[in-house]
């Protein structure tokens, strides 16, 4: 299975950065930092198009498996890859994209967190899964990591 992890953070070499490249290495997989892409929040007019949100899901869409890796940043991911998922919306909007939607049906997706907890709160797991098997992805595996303060 062809997998990529795109994982956000404020830190970009810090907690979840660390998690994210031992997972990249077990299952030999290129990692994506959101951050450093421009990708403004969705926009019913669209006035966004043409910043790097849709190079960057074509990108994504390339491979089987997704890996969505994030802190919990109260009880949340990182405002950034909630942009990434606001704006899959473009893709719903426009019929002349829905094709390219579509190839979600096709894709499995794994949840990378870290926090100061055992396991990741439900509400940040909750977001993920929900919108993900509604996008038509089928889950795989989640994975959680604890870093003391
Ligand atoms: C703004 C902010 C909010 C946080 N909120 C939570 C939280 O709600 N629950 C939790 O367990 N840890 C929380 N933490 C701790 C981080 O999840 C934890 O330190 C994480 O590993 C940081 O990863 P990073 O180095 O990639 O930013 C928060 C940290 C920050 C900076």
């Amino acid at each position: 299975m062809h997998t990529v992890i795109l994982y956000s953070s404020s830190n970009r070499f810090g907690n979840t950065y660390q998690s994210a490249s031992q997972l990249a290495a077990e299952l030999n997989a290129p990692m994506i930092y959101v951050d450093e892409f421009e990708i403004n929040d969705y926009c019913y007019q669209h006035s966004h198009a043409d910043d790097d949100f849709r190079a960057l899901f074509r990108r994504v869409l390339e491979f089987d498996h997704i890996v969505f890796a994030s802190p919990v940043y109260w009880y949340a991911i990182t405002p950034k890859l909630k942009a990434f998922f606001d704006r899959i919306t473009d893709f719903m909007d426009d019929e002349n994209l829905q094709p390219e939607l579509r190839k979600l049906r096709e894709k499995h997706f794994s949840i990378l967190s870290t926090s100061i907890y055992d396991q990741a709160p439900e509400a940040f797991t909750a977001m993920l899964l929900r919108t993900c098997q509604y996008l038509g992805m089928a889950f795989k595996q989640q994975y959680h990591f604890k870093y003391d303060v």
